[in-house]
């Protein structure tokens, strides 16, 4: 089975460039036909737990970089993270993200470790654990695989270098050419793959974005999560907001990215991301219709939220993860489209990729 169009840079930026209604719509419900082609009318849900917001970066457009001394620092204790853990398991979910800021310190890739251990035993075999834990070295992303983690997303935010330098500070812990390396370490280490970028930044292009898309599809990614970008009012970057284009357009830029990335690689998991729902309240049921087939629920305890934003209008902020679930689980059905559960919702083209091998 043929599983992959072929689309020219000229012609990702041509789709990627429709504004006119119809067109967009166009693109979207062939994203969306392609998606229930190989996919199912199926989406799969992952409780996203926001372990910690410590962060040793400070990349100038997040909320809780380092330097933002108005953040209250803090880490969930093991047993808050298993207590997420089990009301993802109740829900039928077979799988969590755990999401923190980047440490690269002995205690806490011991703490990983640990953890892992932990939810591992906890769950059943059937249970993946994604990480989202940043840069690290090649020994910490393999100790983490061992131990038990199955997954591991690793934005690269952009693939223009420049682009990319223009968005992190200059002091010598940001580096471009490390983050492409830890992306290629965390593929040969044998994780299902995930990467994504920010869409709408001050300066980027469609080209750019063109170019982002072509890397995914040329890297083989397995997973990928993406949405616009939106400003924090205390960070640097909120400065150039002059600069940049309005939320609304983002977000159809966003899902016109969504749309493209399916026709490319129509087996890979895609996340309708938190940051589309930021923007448009029925944001990620339309990066559903666009395409994703990925939702990542946030499961977090509500008194850690509001320590976690990484950029203005996080939504949910106030609902507890069972409500958060249950909503969601209506809305999906109202779609048409069915929750995929007991299933290890890996990512097709993964599974392709490990038979080829
Ligand atoms: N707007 C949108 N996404 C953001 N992220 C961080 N800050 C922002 C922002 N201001 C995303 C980055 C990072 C992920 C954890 O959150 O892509 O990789
Ligand atoms: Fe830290 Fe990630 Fe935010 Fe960068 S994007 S400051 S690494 S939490």
């Amino acid at each position: 089975m043929k599983t992959e169009v072929e689309l020219t840079r000229k012609q990702i930026i041509h789709l990627l460039s429709l504004t006119e209604r119809d067109e967009q719509q166009a693109l979207f419900d062939k994203a969306y036909a392609t998606k229930v082609d190989l996919l199912g009318k199926r989406v799969n849900l992952r409780g996203l737990i926001e372990f910690s917001n410590v962060c040793q970066k400070n990349c100038l457009y997040c909320g809780i970089r380092n330097g933002n001394t108005l953040v209250h620092r803090y880490t969930m204790k093991d047993e808050e993270i298993l207590q997420a853990v089990s009301i993802a398991q109740e829900n039928g979910l077979t799988g969590v993200v755990l999401q923190s800021g980047e440490r690269t310190d002995a205690a806490f890739v011991k703490q990983v470790v640990r953890l892992i251990q932990k939810i591992k035993n906890a769950t059943e075999k059937s249970f993946r654990m994604t990480l989202s834990t940043g840069e690290q070295s090649l020994e910490t992303y393999q100790k983490w695989f061992d131990a038990g983690a199955q997954r591991y997303l690793l934005r690269m935010e952009t693939t223009n270098e420049a682009l990319y330098n223009s968005i992190h500070p200059n002091d010598g812990s940001h580096s471009f050419k490390n983050r492409l390396n830890c992306l290629e370490i965390i593929q040969q280490v044998g994780y299902q793959t995930g990467t994504g970028v920010m869409i709408g930044l001050p300066g980027q292009s469609v080209e750019h974005l063109a170019d982002d898309l072509l890397f995914i599809q040329q890297k083989g990614i397995d997973m990928v999560g993406m949405g616009p970008y939106i400003e924090h009012e205390q960070t640097p970057m909120y400065q150039k907001r002059e600069i940049r284009i309005s939320l609304m357009e983002r977000f159809e830029l966003a899902l016109r990215m969504i749309a493209v990335l399916r026709l490319l690689m129509p087996t890979i998991n895609i996340a309708s991301t938190t940051a589309l729902q930021s923007i448009h309240p029925f944001g990620r049921e339309l990066g559903l219709s666009a395409g994703a087939n990925v939702l990542m629920p946030n499961i977090s305890p509500i008194q850690y939220r509001k320590n976690y934003l990484l950029y203005d209008n996080k939504p949910s902020l106030e609902v507890d993860a069972n409500e958060n679930l249950e909503n969601l689980l209506l809305r999906i059905k109202k779609m048409g489209e069915q929750v995929v559960y007991h299933d290890y919702g890996d990512s097709n083209y993964f599974i392709n990729r490990q038979l080829n091998h």
